[in-house]
């Protein structure tokens, strides 16, 4: 079948070094080419595809030197072949176009293969080769050091995701890898500690270790604290240890979690575990935000499930994205179908709208607060389904009282969360609480300014917080 050609005008072309194989332009070429158009010799069309960036431009993945020799002889319309590559790789496609008239140098070869390997690394090194003209043995040669560099990363991933109990299928799935790579990739996990244990027996400090070896600090915790007890896991950690129903931290430990909305300490996390769970158990965190839950149970010994809407697969594999939205046809769905139940559900939602301007647009807390309290009760009659009859969850929230500027004399109750409506609504779908633990929020959050008009106008502010404790069994 013949392409199909269009005639477009020549400043709606543009070369793009990204996808452009070769080194330069060659300027003799460019001239014989221009030549040739004045004697009215004909060529081939060039072919370009729609810019990705910017719509009404093309960008060329074929006939370079042929453009050029258009501009310089102002032609202002050309004829060109619009391709659709419906996900092939454009650098490759150019690659291999370029490769017709005159094959790449060794140079141009080595950097095409690097740079589409680098964008993309499910590339295989015959279809690098195939596209730049060499063997795939050289590729391989090419690429070996980047290779290394992915599959290390791969390793890890794996590692962390297998040490959180996470099963094979959905690592897999959520490393998009073929079962057999994957397969491939798991002989590996046996000794892949090998050498940053070998490092921690010659005295380095956890942070040295997992710096030269880019391994996340909580994956080495995990390691030097393996085989000991909840009771010397917060020694080595420096976690001192609260024997009352109060825990109150000022400062959120920088090594577990990301920096993220609503962060909350892992300390109170490693708290809640300690309490609440055994070594081994199997923790679900259904809005992990940024990771502080999966984090902490490494250090802690616990396999951990985290889900969230927010998806962050370089960095958060752990996490899998999942967003829980009541449907009108099927109500609300469990995000995995998977036999294994947790024993502790550890449930940190956003506080209604509180940080509303710094989730998704879908999460829950831009619901309306009918809405947002029906979906707690939803959520919480699911989970009942999902988990074990000694299953604890433990619910965290603060309450939510609108008073940021009336006077505490005229709040009203209509309109504020509080302490006992999630009480009620746990209590109604059949979750009882043994213990409420206050865990209040730092103070520090607000400015001596604001505190001051506070004081002045009678603004009662609010830092409480809970963990809500429940089981199944009255
Ligand atoms: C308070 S934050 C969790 C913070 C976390 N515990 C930490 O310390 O980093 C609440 C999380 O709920 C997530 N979220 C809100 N609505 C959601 C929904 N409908 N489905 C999944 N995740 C949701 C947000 O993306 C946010 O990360």
């Amino acid at each position: 079948m013949t392409p199909q050609t269009t005639q477009i005008p020549v400043s709606l072309i543009i070369l793009d070094e990204t996808i452009y194989p070769r080194k330069g332009i060659d300027p003799r070429r460019v001239g014989m080419f221009a030549e040739n158009i004045r004697d009215g010799i004909a060529f081939d069309p060039i072919e370009v595809e729609p810019c990705p960036d910017r719509p009404g431009f093309y960008r060329l993945l074929d006939g370079a030197h042929r453009w050029n020799a258009y501009k310089s002889t102002g032609m202002e319309e050309v004829i060109v072949i619009i391709k659709d590559l419906d996900g092939s790789d454009p650098l490759l496609y150019a690659a291999a176009k370029a490769i017709g008239p005159k094959q790449l140098t060794e140079e141009e070869a080595k950097d095409t293969a690097r740079r589409a390997y680098a964008q993309n690394t499910q590339l295989s090194s015959a279809d690098i080769g195939k596209a730049v003209g060499r063997a795939r043995r050289t590729v391989d040669g090419y690429i070996a050091d980047l290779r290394a560099a992915t599959q290390m990363n791969t390793d890890i991933k794996i590692f962390r995701m297998h040490s959180l109990g996470i099963p094979q299928d959905r690592m897999a799935a959520r490393l998009g890898l073929a079962r057999t790579s994957f397969q491939h990739h798991l002989p590996k996990m046996a000794v892949l500690p090998n050498s940053a244990n070998a490092d921690l027996s010659r005295g380095f400090t956890v942070a040295q270790v997992a710096e030269k070896h880019g391994w996340p600090e909580p994956m080495v915790w995990s390691l030097v604290l393996e085989g000991k007890t909840d009771h010397d896991r917060f020694k080595a950690l420096g976690w001192g240890f609260r024997t009352w129903d109060q825990w109150e931290f000022n400062d959120c430990d920088n090594r577990f979690g990301d920096d993220w909305p609503g962060r909350i300490p892992a300390q109170l996390i490693a708290h809640i575990l300690r309490y609440f769970s055994q070594p081994g158990d199997l923790v679900l965190d259904p809005m992990a935000g940024g990771g502080v839950t999966p984090d902490t149970c490494l250090a802690m010994g616990r396999r951990c499930w985290a889900f969230d809407m927010e998806d962050r697969p370089d960095t958060r594999p752990e996490i899998e994205p999942f967003t829980w939205e009541i449907s009108s046809d099927q109500g609300l769905s469990w995000p995995v179908s998977a036999k294994g139940k947790p024993d502790l559900v550890l449930f940190d939602p956003p506080y209604f709208d509180k940080k509303a301007g710094e989730y998704d647009e879908k999460s829950i807390s831009g619901l309306s607060r009918n809405d947002y309290l029906d979906f707690l009760a939803a959520f919480f009659t699911l989970l009942k389904q999902h988990v074990k009859k000694k299953t604890r969850l433990a619910f965290i929230n603060a309450d939510w009282r609108d008073f940021q500027n009336t006077p505490a004399m005229d709040e009203k109750h209509k309109g504020g969360i509080l302490i006992d409506d999630y009480l009620e609504i746990l209590n109604k779908t059949g979750w009882y609480h043994t213990h409420i633990i206050q865990a209040p929020l730092s103070s520090q959050r607000f400015t001596p300014v604001v505190v001051s008009a506070m004081q002045k106008k009678g603004i009662l502010g609010v830092i409480s917080r809970y963990v809500i404790v429940l089981g199944l069994n009255n």
